[in-house]
């Protein structure tokens, strides 16, 4: 299994993660448990930070807060020059309680809500990635209502489709989000949007997920390039912002090769520089928005072990105290994880085993084939590299609670997130008069 961040065997045998033993953290926190390293956290905010931002004039790094978001994780994320994508009114709202800085969130969605729109500009972020004929005229009519003009960006779809190691280059037509190029859409849209009560700072675009080939940033450069130079050429608009959405792939299992960000940076940014002077345009600030790869590396949940089955000749499952609610990601995309457990973190990892959770479902699986350390009831299993889309996508299918979160740094550990409880599960039910015990059993009687 690959040690991220700040892992490491202590003298005891157990895994540590910030210098806390995981051990203490299960008996002082409970499992299960998003473990989130404040160190490699940072430090991956800081690479893309120095990689783009001080290296180059004219660039920015917003995090895809989808990834993992709580009021905790936008003081980091502000404290290290990041700005912020939301895609919805429950993000914005988590920034705007930690009093994140409005003018560095940009408000993405292909269905924004007038609420979530009138939420924006009423507390006048910073872009509006719009995504939409209907959205442009829905923030048309509010922005005159509310006397402002939003500074927005377009989202393009540019035909390029990445994931993982390929990358195809499509008509893309068919995909729920943005303005096609390819057809004609995407500069009917500028046109559009040249009559509204907005101004068109920039135009964006998102190729995909858990991408390891940068050639496919490259491409999308050229593509995006191109569009801005006819843009110009057709409206005499400058587009001032290219944002190339997020996507930069992470380490999960065996053959998980991500590229190193620096060079992500520079390939990107000389691609535009390049790219600029081929059609005589004056560089755009170039924008991304990695959110798996800061928070998906930080991340390991933490359970413990339960009921394991074996069945001969066939499979050995190893249940733990989670599963789908807290980490869809297998069950969803058959995404591959490591795993270890965390008590004989310093045994060789001979067994080979399925991780299960304990929901009622079949495909309520964490792992498939993995090697593990011998594992017994009581254990605890550590999963790393679930910081990304974890925690978001949990739910409390068969009334499960969510796990809580900490923030592990140098030997201490600060819940960002509390664990949920019974109470929190029934919190929104409502009895009504006719249905409660006293008034039925009355009733009855
Ligand atoms: N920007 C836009 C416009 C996006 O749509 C996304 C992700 C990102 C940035 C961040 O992408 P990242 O750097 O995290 O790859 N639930 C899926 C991932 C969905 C990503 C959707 N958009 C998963 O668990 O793999």
């Amino acid at each position: 299994m690959k040690f991220h961040g700040t892992m490491r065997i202590n003298e005891k045998g157990h895994l540590e993660i910030g210098g806390c033993d995981t051990v203490d953290l299960a008996k002082e926190f409970g499992t299960p448990l998003y473990i989130y390293d404040e160190k490699k956290l940072r430090e991956t905010c800081r690479e893309y930070y120095n990689s783009f931002v001080e290296k180059y004039e004219n660039a920015m790094v917003l995090y895809a807060s989808k990834a993992f978001l709580t009021t905790a994780v936008c003081r980091i994320m502000e404290e290290e020059g990041l700005g912020l994508d939301v895609v919805s009114g429950g993000e914005l709202y988590t920034a705007l309680q930690a009093d994140f800085p409005m003018e560095r969130v940009y408000f993405h969605g292909n269905n924004k809500t007038p609420d979530e729109l009138r939420l924006a500009l009423n507390n006048e972020v910073g872009r509006i990635v719009v995504d939409n004929f209907y959205e442009l005229e829905l923030l048309d009519a509010l922005a005159r209502e509310l006397h402002c003009v939003p500074e927005i960006l377009l989202r393009i779809t540019p035909g390029i489709e990445a994931h993982t190691h390929e990358y195809i280059k499509t008509g893309q037509i068919d995909s729920k989000f943005g303005f096609t190029l390819s057809n004609g859409q995407a500069m009917e849209a500028v046109k559009a949007a040249q009559e509204k009560h907005v101004s068109l700072r920039g135009v964006h675009c998102h190729i995909g997920s858990q991408i390891f080939e940068l050639n496919s940033y490259v491409h999308a450069v050229d593509v995006m390039m191109k569009f801005i130079a006819d843009i110009r050429e057709e409206t005499g608009l400058a587009i001032e912002e290219l944002n190339l959405g997020g996507g930069f792939g992470i380490y999960y299992s065996e053959g998980d090769e991500p590229a190193n960000i620096e060079e992500f940076a520079d390939l990107v940014m000389q691609r535009v520089h390049l790219k600029a002077e081929e059609y005589n345009l004056l560089q755009p600030m170039v924008l991304v928005e990695p959110g798996r790869s800061i928070a998906g590396p930080a991340g390991s949940t933490l359970y413990t072990v339960g009921s394991i089955k074996e069945i001969p000749g066939v499979r050995k499952y190893v249940a733990v105290d989670g599963g789908m609610t807290d980490n869809i990601r297998p069950a969803l995309y058959q995404a591959k994880y490591e795993a270890i457990i965390a008590n004989k973190a310093g045994l060789e990892a001979n067994d080979i085993v399925s991780i299960t959770g304990k929901c009622c479902e079949s495909g309520d699986m964490l792992a498939w084939d993995v090697k593990l350390q011998e594992a017994e009831p009581g254990d605890l299993l550590l999963m790393p590299a679930t910081g990304a889309y974890g925690y978001t996508m949990a739910s409390n299918y068969n009334r499960l609670t969510k796990p809580g979160a900490v923030l592990v740094q140098d030997g201490k550990a600060e819940l960002i997130l509390k664990p949920e409880t019974y109470e929190d599960l029934i919190r929104n039910d409502v009895m009504p008069e006719r249905l409660r015990k006293s008034v039925r059993l009355k009733s009855i009687g």
